[in-house]
């Protein structure tokens, strides 16, 4: 269970300081799958920042299981935009990264193999698909056996074949492992495709405008079912419309 509770973020201080989140407050139940859409700059990547602990609330609080939020956690883990990968490692170390730095030395062989990377162990990120390398970030977080998956533009300037196999896989991992999932992203087809609810924001500073309950997610052939329509062209209408 992910608490947030009047969190404001402000970088920098007095003339020169940067308010990027404003009195945000929501909660994400235990094995949630919740989507967070809104205009570049709001503050989407600053909510997920607070919630792993890199990034410090201003004020507010921010709770998850009951306890403050205030250092990287072992069971929190954060897939960043490009993956984040060091071309240097090859993918086997590159997937250990967060273990080893967490000090653990579980073995990553089991993940990669559900990543669809087995065999791929002794490779370097640049001999790899674009595809790959975001299932080796993937696998670098999953390694964590995280309770919470917080996701900052996954698929982002992935093609569109690629970004659909990738949400599958994601969606096909939420309901095999249960972590609660948080998925920052830009797309709003994702975000109604994987959220369970979808909270939108408004421009910075970041303030939720919007929860969208989306029920169906996760229902076979969601896709292209009427009601993904609707609740697309709804986002759609909030998000590009000057509705906020
Ligand atoms: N380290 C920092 N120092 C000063 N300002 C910052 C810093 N990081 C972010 N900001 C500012 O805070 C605001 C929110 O940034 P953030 O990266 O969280 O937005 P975002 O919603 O993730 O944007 P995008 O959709 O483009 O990724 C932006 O206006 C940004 O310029
Ligand atoms: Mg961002």
């Amino acid at each position: 269970m992910i608490e947030v509770e009047g969190l404001s973020v402000e970088y920098g201080a007095g003339r020169y300081g940067v308010l990027a989140l404003d009195d945000v407050s929501l909660s994400v139940k235990q094995g949630e799958f919740v989507a967070v859409v809104g205009p570049s700059g709001c503050g989407k990547s600053t909510l997920l920042f607070v919630l792993d602990g890199l990034v410090p609330p201003t004020s507010g609080t921010v709770k998850i299981e009951g306890e403050p939020v205030r250092d990287i956690r072992r069971d929190v883990a954060l897939i960043l935009q490009d993956a984040g990968l060091l071309p240097w490692k090859t993918v086997r170390q590159n997937a250990e990264l967060a273990l080893r730095i967490q000090g653990r030395k579980e073995d990553v062989g089991g993940v990669l193999e559900q990543l669809g990377l087995a065999g791929f162990e002794r490779r370097f990120p640049g001999e790899l698909s674009e595809g790959m390398r975001r299932r080796v970030g993937i696998a670098r977080a999953l390694a964590l056996h995280p309770k919470v998956l917080l996701m900052d533009e996954p698929m982002a300037n992935l093609d569109s074949i690629t970004r659909e196999r990738i949400q599958n896989l994601i969606l096909a991992l939420w309901n095999r492992l249960g972590f609660t999932a948080v998925l920052v992203t830009h797309d709003i087809e994702e975000a109604v495709f994987l959220g369970q609810r979808i909270f939108v924001f408004t421009p910075r500073p970041g303030r939720v405008a919007e929860v969208v309950d989306n029920p169906d997610m996760g229902r076979v052939d969601y896709r292209d079912s009427e009601a993904f329509r609707a609740r697309v062209h709804h986002l759609r209408e909030v998000l590009v419309g000057s509705a906020i």
